[in-house]
């Protein structure tokens, strides 16, 4: 038996209650047999929840590209690390070999030591799906700069935060970029928000769609001649193992993004276990993960972990609809895709499109099909099952978080029976547990609650970024000496865990995390606003939408309520992306408040879904009057 590629149901019941019996014997034997150090660690663990601190493999020396890249480099340094699958089809599929990605990043790597990035330094990477993007990741990683990846869909004023509350040096952008049918101004975005962050130094441009840019003198480079002037040996530097790797931003309950930050061997061990597990990949197989790289998903299972296997992992540029609905499909007939992994959105919307297109292609090599970001509904999981895997290809339903780094629970395919909805069984070394209205563990099974974790594993953040305090009110004060995760689930007869969805004020549309105060305040910086509330609502295929509740200063008939929509909108785009845009805005005389003056979204959230036959007692508002009109005139 191998523990560390579990490959029985019995076996993975092994292998958990050793990881829960005995954790750190368990995790310094997955690190010392399947990974690359350059001095062993001289504790396993060490933590504290209320503190909260957590320090996994102390002493210990090593560099993630090390174990990425280089150990590879003999055995299989011809084989393709990264396919790189352009959003034009008539554009050819680039394939970098092992060999390749360790001279490109190296390069890169030097590029931007002669930029004077150190260890330590962070460098905000702005770039689309481009190998450029992976490759600066790793280039930083190999000098030990803290990479803070932006989504590319992200405004010039959500960028500009970023960059300012990690304080990076530098910028990685390119000309611009392709999505589907459209070009995407980037580096226009970037010149845009660096009029508010005196802290950036250089911006690195890749060039991708040969637009006509302006760049600025002794601020801004072209790359690739950088590149082509760059040695192409750089040595790693030797990182602690608690050393920052990156910062990635979620959204929360404030304004302010949180930067979560991994660092270094906890994070490489985690993601390269479960990767190897969940998608139990075998050598030769090409393993497709449809995120994007400015996404938790992309750094650890498009990057990190399968490099750390020494994985072929495609990265794909484009959208599921360009040129047409069968691209996905298309993918997978062309480079033969053994492992599939997106989100319950594209799902949805592939399956609206009908299944004559997906007639069209030979999808015979998948094996294991995959689902992250949201709770996959009972429709898109059969549909995804006959469809796609043809009911011989399990599905892994993986439930974890930017925070939590890695898969947290989730079947082992081929081992573990799938429910539909049912992310099932924790991964080793996880022990979930649900907590009760009174802050009390819910025993046994058949219960609900909120989902907490009460033991530390490898990959969890370890603060967020400039603000601990942010990061034990967030995650360590709801429950006392528990992680607590924000969401709710169901625990089933035989122990299978169902994510019942968030219970804070964070709302997934198409996949994406998004947090009600920000678009709150984005809103009401609009002159005519008085203030406003967002909550969620079932859609067909984002699985939640945004209805806006707006109160205007100005109740008078003149008011042009569809400008005002448009400009709301524009507003939401311009602070946040237009990935935040309401589909629904109603406009009120008011909005139901408690005494203490807290917007009662409860009832809101009830009205936007046309639940309203009981509100539960209105009396106790302070203003019971505004919820009839509300009501009265809500948005079909
Ligand atoms: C939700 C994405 C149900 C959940 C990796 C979580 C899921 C949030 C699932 C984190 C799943 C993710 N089933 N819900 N399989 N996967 N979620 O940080 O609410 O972008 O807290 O990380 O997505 O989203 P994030």
């Amino acid at each position: 038996m191998s523990q560390y590629h579990i490959k029985h149901l019995e076996e993975y019941y092994q292998v958990y209650r050793k990881s829960v019996n005995q954790p750190e014997t368990f995790w310094a034997e997955i690190a010392e047999e399947h990974f690359v150090w350059r001095k062993k660690w001289d504790k396993v663990l060490e933590w504290d929840f209320e503190k909260p601190e957590v320090k996994w493999f102390q002493g210990a020396k090593l560099n993630i590209t090390e174990n990425c890249i280089d150990r590879h480099l003999q055995a299989n340094g011809n084989k393709t690390a990264i396919l790189f699958e352009p959003n034009n089809p008539d554009e050819a599929s680039q394939h970098i070999s092992y060999n390749d990605l360790h001279n490109r990043v190296a390069k890169f790597a030097n590029v931007l030591k002669s930029k004077g990035i150190k260890k330590g330094d962070r460098v905000c990477i702005y770039l689309p799906m481009i190998p450029e993007l992976a490759i600066s990741v790793l280039a930083c990683a190999r000098i030990g700069a803290i990479h803070s990846v932006v989504f590319a869909g992200f405004s010039a004023s959500a960028l500009s935060t970023r960059i300012n509350d990690s304080d990076c040096k530098m910028v990685i952008t390119s000309d611009g970029g392709y999505r589907g049918a459209k070009t995407i101004d980037l580096k226009g975005i970037v010149d845009e928000a660096l009029e508010s962050c005196p802290g950036v130094e250089n911006v690195l441009v890749a060039k991708r769609i040969n637009s006509d840019i302006k760049l600025k003198e002794g601020r801004d480079y072209w790359l690739q001649p950088l590149l082509d002037e760059a040695n192409d040996h750089c040595e790693a530097e030797i990182m602690d193992a608690e050393d920052p790797l990156f910062i990635l931003y979620t959204s929360g309950s404030t304004g302010m993004p949180k930067g979560m930050l991994h660092s270094t061997a906890g994070y490489m061990v985690y993601t390269g276990y479960t990767f190897k597990n969940v998608f139990q990949y075998e050598n030769n197989d090409v393993y497709w993960c449809t995120a994007d790289i400015g996404w938790i998903t992309g750094h650890s299972y498009i990057v990190y972990g399968p490099l750390a296997n020494g994985a072929t992992t495609v990265m794909f540029e484009g959208v599921p609809s360009y040129p047409d609905y069968g691209r996905f499909w298309e993918i997978v007939e062309k480079h033969k895709i053994n492992q599939f992994y997106t989100a319950p959105t594209a799902i949805r919307a592939l399956a609206k499109e009908g299944v004559e297109i997906i007639e069209k292609y030979d999808l015979s090599s998948l094996k294991v099909l995959g689902s992250v970001g949201e709770p996959i509904n009972e429709e898109a999981w059969h549909w995804y099952n006959d469809n796609i895997g043809k009911r011989k290809s399990p599905i892994v339903d993986t439930w974890w978080q930017t925070e939590t780094g890695g898969v947290m629970i989730t079947p082992i395919p081929f081992s573990t029976p799938t429910k539909p909805t049912y992310a099932t069984l924790p991964f080793p070394g996880i022990q979930p547990v649900l907590m009760g209205e009174n802050g009390e563990e819910l025993d046994g099974n058949q219960v609900e609650g909120k989902l907490c974790v009460k033991f530390p594993w490898p990959s969890m953040a370890r603060t967020i970024w400039g603000n601990h305090k942010r990061y034990r009110e967030t995650y360590f004060s709801a429950f006392r000496g528990y992680y607590f995760t924000g969401d709710g689930a169901l625990r089933d007869e035989v122990g299978y865990y169902r994510i019942t969805g968030r219970v804070d004020d964070v709302i997934i549309v198409s996949g994406h995390n998004l947090g009600t105060a920000p678009i709150e305040d984005a809103i009401n910086e609009h002159p005519a606003v008085v203030e406003s509330a967002i909550v969620g609502f079932p859609h067909d295929i984002k699985g939640n939408a945004l209805y806006g509740y707006v109160t205007l200063k100005d109740t008078g008939e003149g008011r042009n309520q569809y400008n005002l929509r448009n400009e709301i909108n524009q507003i939401i785009t311009e602070h946040i992306g237009p990935i935040a845009k309401l589909d629904k805005i109603q406009f009120t005389e008011g909005l139901p408040k408690t005494r203490s003056g807290k917007i009662m979204r409860r009832i809101l959230r009830k009205i936007a879904t046309h639940d309203t036959s009981n509100l539960g007692d209105t009396s106790t508002l302070l203003n019971p009057e505004v919820v009839e009109g509300i009501m009265a005139n809500v948005i079909e």
